[in-house]
């Protein structure tokens, strides 16, 4: 049975999923690339094939959609650019029929490596079926930012999510937690610590039996 899941989202230690305020010059506003240093760090020659390694190399695999909100496809005010395709050039890494959610859809973009970015204006779980079907026995990806997560997790539409807690207190941004109350009466957590301080956190759904 295909999932939908979130991997290798990193949030800080207070639950921020980006900072701010979110612009063309700084995509994750004041977190800058912070909270993806841990990820950059195990793509650099020599690095170890250690825990953050093993979790980085299962952010694409199995996946055959992926979900995202209009804030991570482009900066405040992208729906007025008739020109903007994304962050990622010409071949982004999502290599997949990739959603956008926006109250401003558009044109599809097709782009090279397999991601045909779509723009939909429709609920959570409309969204996830039109994913699902595009995704066939894959799993679907929710891959971000945290409003986007957050409203998932809080619809009942997730099975697994996979956060890498980096230890930096933003103070301000995207909260991921808020309204989720509770959540881990809903999910089974377990917790690894690499040895970079990252916290690698995975939540399981639980079964209505269990
Ligand atoms: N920490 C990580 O690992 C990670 C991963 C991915 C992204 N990010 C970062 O997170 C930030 C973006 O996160 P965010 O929480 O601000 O926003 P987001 O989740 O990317 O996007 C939220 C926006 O998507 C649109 N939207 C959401 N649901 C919709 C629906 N059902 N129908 C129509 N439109 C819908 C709305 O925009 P409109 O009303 O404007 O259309 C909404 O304001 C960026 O800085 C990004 O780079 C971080």
């Amino acid at each position: 049975m295909p999932l939908v899941r979130v991997t290798n989202f990193a949030i800080s230690l207070d639950g921020y999923g980006a900072g701010e305020p979110q612009s063309l010059e700084a995509p994750f506003g004041h977190a800058g690339m912070k909270l993806h240093e841990w990820r950059f760090a195990t793509w650099r020659p020599g690095a170890p094939n250690g825990v953050d390694a093993l979790f980085g190399r299962q952010y694409d695999v199995g996946f055959g959609a992926e979900i995202m909100g209009a804030n991570k496809f482009g900066p405040p005010g992208w729906q007025d650019d008739p020109d903007w395709r994304g962050w990622w050039g010409e071949d982004p890494p999502f290599h997949t029929p990739t959603y956008v959610l926006t109250h401003r859809p558009r044109e599809p973009l097709e782009m090279e490596g397999g991601t045909t970015f779509h723009f939909l204006s429709t609920s959570p779980a409309d969204a996830l079926a039109i994913a699902q079907e595009a995704a066939g026995d894959l799993d679907v990806r929710i891959g971000g930012g945290a409003t986007t997560v957050r409203t998932f997790v809080a619809a009942g539409l997730v099975d697994h999510l996979h956060l890498a807690m980096v230890p930096l207190v933003l103070g301000r941004g995207t909260l991921l937690w808020e309204g989720l109350e509770g959540l881990e009466e809903q999910f089974h957590i377990e917790s690894v610590v690499a040895p970079s301080g990252v916290v690698h956190l995975s939540l399981t759904r639980r079964s209505p039996d269990a």
